[in-house]
């Protein structure tokens, strides 16, 4: 089973208010051309969320992490119904930015993912390993042990969409071959079978991320178990990210 592609546009840290508005425009018409055979996301700067959603059409829109509390004395935080209310209908959890920069371990990882689905948020779940991981050929056992960490209590996996993103990929402009992918891809999945059912292994998009482009999408969202991209620097030029949207319906 082939599942619906899905290429979600993460800006980072990056752009201003009036960037964040043409992305985000540019996303919606590339959603409507793309309609019924790509879905489309951005996941904008969290102060241009709202602005971003106005103008976004069909394309979805998610938060780039979000509070793993509901509310309360935390500084600084962003809770997932202030998200909701600002138009984000997802968020990313557990990306290795902030697995690597701002202490996010397992736990706090497993309580964001659980606190976005009880508030009705669509996560994405990133995973990865690092270039020492996979030079001493732990590259499973790190990505497993950080499935593991982060959905061991979930009962199901509705809801949920797996990012692979190799950290030594990300921003290096240094792309996991088609193949390398295709491997953790079919691996996340059949641990995601053992766990949950064959059922919901087939049914749970799981995309690639880390230096993809215009130019390297095709032969990676090709492979059999590449649901789509989460693509990072290339979501900054609206051609290049419409390319890759494109190169996901072919
Ligand atoms: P790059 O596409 O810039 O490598 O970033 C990937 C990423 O981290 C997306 O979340």
């Amino acid at each position: 089973m082939k599942r619906r592609p899905l290429v979600i546009g993460n800006w980072k840290m990056n752009g201003d208010r009036g960037a964040a508005v043409r992305l985000a425009a540019a996303a919606a018409d590339v959603a409507a051309a793309l309609s019924g055979v790509v879905d489309v996301g951005i996941s904008p700067p969290a102060v241009w969320l709202e602005r971003a959603a106005a103008v976004a059409g069909s394309a979805r829109v998610l938060a780039q992490t979000s509070s793993e509390h509901t509310g309360g004395a935390h500084t600084g935080e962003l809770s997932c119904a202030m998200l909701s209310e600002a138009g984000a209908t997802g968020t990313l959890v557990g990306h290795s930015e902030r697995r690597q920069f701002n202490g996010e371990d397992d736990a706090v990882v497993a309580s964001k993912l659980r606190e976005a689905r009880e508030s009705g948020l669509e996560v994405v779940l990133c995973v990865g390993e690092s270039l020492e991981a996979r030079d001493a050929g732990a590259t499973l056992d790190v990505v497993e042990g950080q499935l593991e960490g982060a959905l061991a209590a979930l009962d199901q996996l509705a809801g949920i969409v797996i990012a692979y993103e190799p950290v030594w990929a990300i921003g290096t402009g240094r792309t996991a071959t088609p193949e390398q992918a295709q491997e953790v891809h079919a691996a996340v999945r059949s641990w995601l079978a053992r766990r949950f059912g064959e059922a919901a292994a087939a049914a749970t998009r799981i995309l690639y991320g880390g230096s993809v482009k215009g130019s390297n999408a095709a032969a990676l969202l090709s492979c059999a178990d590449i649901d789509g991209a989460l693509v990072g620097g290339a979501s900054l030029d609206a051609a290049e990210f419409a390319a890759i949207c494109r190169a996901a319906a072919a």
